[in-house]
């Protein structure tokens, strides 16, 4: 079964008919959060309207929720390569690290070591400094090299040390596009015994996780990065996730994922985030297990994405006055581009894109100040285009023209 093509794509998303300054709205603002398709609002308005309810009682909609999150929990699973009992839920990526990392803490002692990177957006980096703070651990940097935007691999396994005791690593870097090869990272982080956590939240959009595959203890992303509603979810590793010592009510579930949940999730968002998993597996039809649909899904429509990333990559290259940042096109790297326009402030050139194109693009340091610092671009920071599933050839012609238009 072929890969639903580009028009049928589009027409799953309401946003898209969206009239901007005079032409359809043009979403490149993925990587700070996709458009969500009919498939997942129609879920969660399913679900909101016919079987809201709270969990495990003894009545009609109160079961039918218990199904309900037990599927959700299957899709993620399916998502993320792991199993069922391995997912947790909570608000957003960023909630559920600092509450890993709390439960974590309970664990170490003053002079372990924690090594972060300086490629990571922030939540994969402030959770692990507060409690370093906190517990008096020691934490090590990993460079990145400005140039080409790829992590000092070098100088992560010059960091590595039988004191290391946690690794906290970025899969994909959501200001540059940069991906990292993780798995010998991770292999080597297992040999010294550290804990191995990993943001994914970037690189879901782009490539499936396989979390079992990667070997990591831990594995975060957030389903509203790919076509599902604000919600984040964790991979927690069934050994792991069992000698974990979380904060957590005694009375509450403690079952799987449970174990480092607090209080009533948002059951619609989790409803939704299993029918953003089934609307991108049904995009590569109905028949066969949900993963293998997946994997055959994000495979074409990666090749898709580069496609445009060749096209947009090469019409800004030719510009005057626009640099571009991180690795080049046809290396290992998602289709999310950043770059500026001499003389012109990033603010104001998404302003003008969004207002006399209507493109939509963002700008600053989208929270991985260190990538902004080390690439000595100032504090108005990037310029960020994001290609999405939906995206047009059109489109990223009319984000080239706007830029030329700033750019001249
Ligand atoms: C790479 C990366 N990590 C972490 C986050 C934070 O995710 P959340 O908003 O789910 O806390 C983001 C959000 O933009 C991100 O791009």
């Amino acid at each position: 079964m072929p890969v639903a093509d580009l028009q049928t794509i589009r027409a799953a998303f309401p946003a898209l008919s969206r009239i901007e300054a005079g032409h359809p709205a043009a979403y490149f603002d993925g990587p700070g959060g996709t458009q969500v398709p009919t498939a997942v609002t129609d879920a969660m308005v399913d679900y909101l309207h016919h079987r809201n309810a709270n969990t495990h009682w003894a009545y009609a909609t109160s079961a039918e929720t218990d199904r309900a999150l037990e599927g959700a929990r299957a899709a993620l699973s399916d998502f993320l390569g792991c199993d069922p009992d391995e997912v947790v839920f909570g608000a957003n990526m960023t909630t559920l690290t600092y509450h890993l990392s709390r439960a974590l803490g309970r664990g170490l002692q003053a002079g372990d070591e924690v090594i972060v990177t300086r490629l990571d957006h922030q939540a994969n980096v402030a959770p692990w400094r507060d409690l370093a703070r906190d517990l008096e651990l020691v934490v090590r940097e990993v460079p990145f090299r400005p140039e080409d935007g790829r992590l000092d691999v070098d100088a992560y396994h010059r960091l590595l040390s039988d004191r290391t005791r946690v690794v906290a690593l970025g899969a994909a870097s959501n200001a540059l596009g940069t991906v990292t090869d993780l798995a010998p990272l991770v292999a080597a982080a297992r040999e010294v015994g550290a804990f191995t956590f990993v943001d994914a939240v970037h690189a879901a959009q782009h490539q499936l996780p396989d979390a079992h595959a990667l070997g990591c203890d831990a594995l975060a992303c957030s389903p509203y990065k790919f076509y599902g509603p604000h919600l984040g979810t964790l991979y927690l590793r069934r050994d792991a996730l069992a000698a974990l010592d979380p904060h957590r009510l005694p009375c509450a579930g403690d079952a799987g994922g449970e174990r480092l949940e607090t209080g009533t999730l948002s059951h619609e968002a989790m409803v939704g985030a299993a029918a953003a998993v089934d609307f991108l597996a049904g995009l590569a039809g109905a028949e066969g297990p949900r993963r293998a649909r997946l994997e055959t899904a994000f495979v074409e429509l990666e090749e898709r994405a580069d496609g445009l990333l060749d096209a947009l990559w090469g019409g800004l290259e030719a510009l005057d006055g626009v640099t571009l940042y991180g690795p080049r096109p046809g290396t290992l790297r998602t289709s999310t581009l950043g770059f500026t326009v001499a003389g012109v402030p990033a603010e104001e050139v998404t302003r003008r894109l969004s207002d006399e194109q209507g493109v939509f693009t963002s700008h600053g340091d989208f929270y991985a100040t260190t990538v902004i610092d080390d690439l000595g671009v100032g504090p108005d920071g990037l310029v960020r285009a994001g290609i999405s599933i939906y995206t047009s050839p059109e489109e990223v012609e009319r984000l080239v023209s706007g830029v030329a238009a700033l750019a001249g």
